[in-house]
Formats: C-alpha cells, sequence, structure tokens
C-alpha cells in the first residue's frame, strides 16, 4: 500500500502504460527524463538571484534574441536528458539554429523526436515571474537507423504523439496529454517527486482575455473588434471581460487552461507573422488546449492543421475556450 497519499509520476505512467503511445516503457522513459531535466532547472530557478544564473549568457539565438543564461542552461539540460533516455534521435529547440541530431549509438535507433523551448518567458526570469518550458513529441517518418532529417521535424501538429510544459511558478508543475486528455502533477519539493494533482483538466467556458494591449495599432481590425466587444458592458453576459496577461506564454495558457480565458498573440509591427514559434510554442500548446475541450486557431485556420515550413516559423496565435475562439473568429 501506497504510504504517500499521492501518486507519483512514475507509478501514474507505469500503471497508465498501456494508454502511452507504444506501451514498451519509451515514453516513460522520455518523461522520466523530463523530469530530471525540470527539477534540476527548477532548482536553479529557485535560487536564481543567488547564484550567477541570472543576466544574459552574452549570446544571440537564431531569432536573434539575446539568451539568457538560464536558457542556455536549461537547453543544455534537456538535450543531456533527452539523449540519456534513449528514445529520442534529436531535438529542435528555440535555442539553436539548426536540429540537434543524436548520432551515437543508443540513440540512432530511437523512434521519436522532440520539438522544445526550454524556457519560455525568459524576459520575466530576473523578476521573479513564472515561466516554463513547453516540449512536443512526434515518431520520426525518416527511418530508424539512419541520422534524423528536417522533414522529421516539419511535420504538422495534429502528428503529435505527446506535449506537454513545465510551469516554475507557485508551484512547479508538469502538465502533458498523450491525446487521452489533459494530466497536472505537481512537485513535493521535500521528495523532489511530480504527484497527480489534475487527473483531468477541462477548459471552463471563458470571461478573460490575454494579450499584449502594447501592439494595439498594429492589431488586424477583426482583433481589434473582438477586444472592443469584451471590453463593453453587457451585464447579462458578465461583460466587460477581465484582462490578465503575464508575458510568459506558460504562464498566462496554464491560467486559462484552469479557469477559462483566451490567450492572444496577433501579428505586431515588429512580428508581422506573430511573435510565436510554430513548432515548440503553438503546436504543444494547441494539442493541450483542444484535449482540454479547447481551441487553437491561426486566425485563418487550426493551428494543428499548419504544415510547417520552417524549424523556427512564426503564425498568429489564439487558443483557450472555444467559446471565445468561436466569438473571434466570428470578427475575423
Ligand atoms: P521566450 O521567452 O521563449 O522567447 O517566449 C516569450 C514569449 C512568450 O512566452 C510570451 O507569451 C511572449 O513572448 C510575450 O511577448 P511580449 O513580451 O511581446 O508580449
Ligand atoms: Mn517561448
Ligand atoms: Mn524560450
Amino acid at each position: 500500500m501506497n504510504s504517500y497519499p499521492f501518486t507519483t509520476l512514475i507509478e501514474f505512467i507505469i500503471a497508465k502504460q498501456a494508454d502511452i503511445m507504444e506501451a514498451k516503457g519509451e515514453f516513460s522513459r522520455i518523461l522520466y527524463s523530463l523530469g530530471v531535466a525540470a527539477k534540476m532547472i527548477n532548482k536553479k530557478v529557485n535560487k536564481a538571484g543567488l547564484v550567477d544564473i541570472l543576466g544574459a549568457a552574452g549570446s544571440t539565438n537564431i531569432q536573434g534574441e539575446d539568451q539568457k543564461k538560464l536558457d542556455v542552461f536549461a537547453d543544455e539540460q534537456l538535450i543531456g536528458s533527452f539523449k540519456a533516455s534513449g528514445e529520442v534521435c534529436g531535438v529542435a529547440t528555440e535555442e539553436n539554429d539548426e536540429i540537434v541530431v543524436f548520432d551515437h549509438e543508443m540513440s540512432k535507433d530511437a523512434k521519436y523526436i522532440i520539438c522544445m523551448d526550454p524556457l519560455d518567458g525568459s524576459s520575466n526570469i530576473d523578476v521573479n515571474v513564472s515561466i516554463g518550458t513547453i516540449f512536443s513529441i512526434y515518431r520520426r517518418i525518416t527511418p530508424r537507423g539512419s541520422k534524423p532529417e528536417l522533414k522529421d521535424f516539419l511535420q504538422k501538429g495534429s502528428r503529435q504523439v505527446a506535449a506537454g510544459y513545465i510551469i516554475y511558478g507557485s508551484s512547479t508543475m508538469l502538465v502533458y496529454t498523450t491525446g487521452n486528455g489533459v494530466i497536472g502533477f505537481t512537485l513535493d519539493p521535500s521528495l523532489g517527486e511530480f504527484c497527480l494533482s489534475h487527473p483531468a483538466i477541462k477548459t471552463p467556458p471563458g470571461e478573460l482575455y490575454s494579450i499584449n494591449e502594447g501592439n494595439y495599432l498594429a492589431f488586424p481590425e477583426g482583433v481589434k473588434r473582438f477586444l472592443k466587444y469584451c471590453q463593453e458592458k453587457k451585464e447579462d453576459e458578465n461583460r466587460p471581460y477581465t484582462s490578465r496577461y503575464i508575458g510568459s506564454l506558460v504562464a498566462d495558457f496554464h491560467r486559462n487552461l484552469l479557469k477559462g480565458g483566451i490567450f492572444l498573440y496577433p501579428q505586431t509591427l515588429s512580428n508581422p507573422n506573430g511573435k510565436l514559434r510554430l513548432l515548440y510554442e503553438c503546436n504543444p500548446i494547441a494539442f493541450i488546449a483542444e484535449q482540454a475541450g479547447g481551441k487553437a486557431s491561426s486566425g485563418k485556420t487550426r493551428v494543428l492543421d499548419i504544415l510547417p515550413e520552417s524549424l523556427h516559423q512564426r503564425v498568429p496565435f489564439y487558443t483557450g475556450s472555444a467559446n471565445l475562439i468561436d466569438k473571434l473568429e466570428e470578427f475575423l
């Protein structure tokens, strides 16, 4: 009898083995390796101000963004862990221009590839606001044993076998889906174990919107009309809605996933195709949103139906409660 009142991540995966991909333990090993990296990153995040982990790493990534030390640390931890799992043959990450190929013996035969944003919300690291890690798992489409190629990573989001995020917030949580609903685990720091805390997350209808209104003048007219709809007084529909924006996609999305709401990142002057990256921000978040009963759109199409053209491709991104996405699309 488990004297601990919670189910740990490993107990859950073993018990659920049959539902998760090819139940030969592959997903277990990937998720276990992710959990190890998450605990390493969490340790640094929790000490941020006390260790030399804050501030810029003095390098920039392909997006031309200054890399923070924690971006690079998280990237290295996750790549190392996925490599050690033996189940992953390559990784596409925000912090590396090209795909990272694992061509050592143990991984060449691996079936899976991962797209990841090792640290999401970097601008918030130095000011102690929640940040996250986002991951997306696909089966490779090139033959096992050969080196993974770009086309293994440029698959439609609808072909994801699993996706999730870790949020380093007031508590550290792992939230993921394998296509059978959305499950949440909370880290018990006293044990160093992720424990099942949200067995089946469902997004309720929303009355909240999240957007960086600083870009208002550049928004498409339909988005402007939707925002005015959210702000107009209509008591029998609980309008005006509430506005909440943290500036970390994982934190903004996680709140809306649990409480209901819509997150919008439209095209702006500085990002004419939107700011968020399709492979490792929009697709994984879209898979989770849909599995929780919500939706995810680029304003033109279902995000999971977009055929990617490049690793760091950006798309306009609207995701959250189905009622709010439907209303937005009426205006678009
Ligand atoms: P990252 O730190 O991985 O580059 O992602 C930051 C993203 C996302 O987390 C957030 O929703 C968005 O940037 C905020 O952008 P603005 O500061 O332009 O609102
Ligand atoms: Mn990000
Ligand atoms: Mn990032």
